[in-house]
């Protein structure tokens, strides 16, 4: 066994969770060492120094040159905090084929290309952490790993995008517009300048294919995900939701019934008094039921600085402990992750419905939808219908009982295609048991 003297650590990237990160290894770099009984630095950092400013004392560490850290046989542990999928993932393929371990916070680049990298990692016995890759500063991905690595996960309901919930939240306690509302999460630097990504659900989608691959041990790709954003999201729709008794969250689902997967990202109705309908702001929670454990719930700070690099920091541990201990197993979950569980496509997806349909001031509408939607099928539990106008409509609220979503899908567009619907309607999921 290779006894290690030292552990090097290669800083790929100076941005936030990276800065955060150097300061918080710098303030327990002694106790670590004395932990582990040998000295553990960072070695290098790699950064292009266009942007964020690199502290004086700290410059004497930097290259400009990534191959710098890659080639270097003294590094055991390469941190990749770049961020996108090129040059990152080149670069954590190259230093993994150079033998070294990594970790990543990278979302996007493992959703993506995890397939690839967790093969390469296998193939090189390859030590990899990536827990700040999923809920920030959350520990979750090491509770499904170790925690219930002797159980088996039927589902997870998250809320897994700060800026998403930020915005509903604000809409729900405080009324307003979505547009509105977004323009003052991006004043108050809860949203990007480009919100995209998080408003559509890619983001959370991103991270429900890590955390899918791990609670159940397969491959999960982006197209296996019903990904939903917020962006369609009325008040309309919230109050409407409010009075019904519940609260719209954007929800991360995973589901495992009999090894066929549900995967969903997508804003969802839940009752007012669970859990997940307090968590507001930019907090970010997680919900798992176990078949052993029974149901544990986890919330926390889902992103900045420093959560995120406490998360890094737990990687780290993690891995100067195996590296130490000369330990050369592929970490349990990951080496499982070879099967390839069905994931059921939205037709076969099973769920509760809120339609809001805007119709003509006209007698009679009601009983042309209600039609549709009996010969569909779809049988009907609550309606709400107001007088109250919305740009010269009127609209029509209906809960639905269980119905299947193609069904359900298709007698929405026919309804839509009555000459007394004005506008498209609104489809939303309801989920009742997540208590
Ligand atoms: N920030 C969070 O709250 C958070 C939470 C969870 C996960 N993450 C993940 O953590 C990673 C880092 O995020 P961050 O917020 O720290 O990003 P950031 O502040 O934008 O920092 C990114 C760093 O990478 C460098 N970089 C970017 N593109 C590069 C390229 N093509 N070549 C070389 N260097 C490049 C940047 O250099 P310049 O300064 O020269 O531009 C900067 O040093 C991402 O994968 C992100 O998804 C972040």
């Amino acid at each position: 066994m290779d006894i290690k003297r030292e552990i090097n650590i290669g800083l790929l990237g100076f941005g936030t969770v990276a800065s955060s990160f150097y300061h918080i290894f710098s303030e327990q770099k002694k106790e670590l060492g004395s932990i582990f009984s040998i000295p553990i630095n960072i070695k290098k950092i790699f950064t292009r120094g266009s942007g964020h400013p690199v502290p004086e004392n700290i410059k004497k560490l930097t290259v400009k040159n990534a191959g710098d850290i890659l080639e270097d046989g003294s590094i055991d542990i390469v941190i990749e905090l770049i961020g996108g999928i090129q040059p990152a993932g080149d670069f954590i393929i190259k230093a993994v084929s150079n033998g070294k371990s990594i970790i990543t916070a990278n979302k996007a680049l493992l959703a993506e290309h995890g397939e690839e990298i967790f093969k390469k990692c296998t193939e090189k016995k390859a030590h990899i952490g990536f827990e700040a890759a999923v809920g920030g500063g959350i520990p979750i991905l090491r509770a499904i790993k170790n925690g219930l690595a002797g159980d088996k996960v039927k589902s997870v309901y998250s809320i897994i995008n700060g800026t998403s919930n930020f915005i509903l939240s604000k809409m729900t306690n405080e009324g307003g517009k979505f547009g509105d509302v977004l323009k003052k999460a991006q004043e108050r630097g809860y949203a990007e300048a480009d919100p995209s990504l998080d408003i559509n659900g890619t983001d959370s989608a991103h991270k429900i294919a890590i955390l899918g691959r791990l609670a159940f041990s397969t491959s999960l790709s982006m197209a296996d995900i019903i990904i939903e954003g917020i962006e369609n999201i009325t008040q309309l729709d919230i109050s409407f939701a409010k009075e019904l008794g519940y609260t719209v969250k954007l929800l991360g689902i995973l589901k495992n019934e009999d090894s066929k997967i549900e995967a969903r990202v997508h804003p969802t109705l839940i009752p007012s008094s669970s859990l997940l309908s307090k968590i507001d702001g930019v907090f970010n929670a997680f919900l798992v039921n176990a078949k052993f454990a029974g149901p544990l719930s986890i919330t926390g700070y889902g992103a900045g600085g420093n959560p995120t690099a406490s998360a890094v920091m737990g990687d780290v541990i993690e891995i100067v402990s195996r590296l130490v201990n000369g330990d050369i197993h592929q970490d349990f979950i990951i080496s499982k992750i070879k099967n390839k569980l069905n994931v059921k496509s939205k037709k076969e997806i099973i769920s509760r419905y809120y339609l809001r349909f805007s119709a003509i001031d006209r007698p009679g509408v009601l009983s042309k939808i209600s039609g549709i939607l009996g010969e569909n099928f779809i049988s009907i539990s609550s309606m709400i219908q107001k007088g109250r106008k919305v740009e010269g409509s009127v609209p029509i609220v209906i809960t639905t009982h269980e119905a299947n979503e193609e069904e359900l899908l298709k007698s929405v567009r026919e309804c839509d295609g009555l000459d007394v619907i004005s506008a498209k309607t609104t489809v939303l999921r309801i989920e009742d048991n997540i208590s």
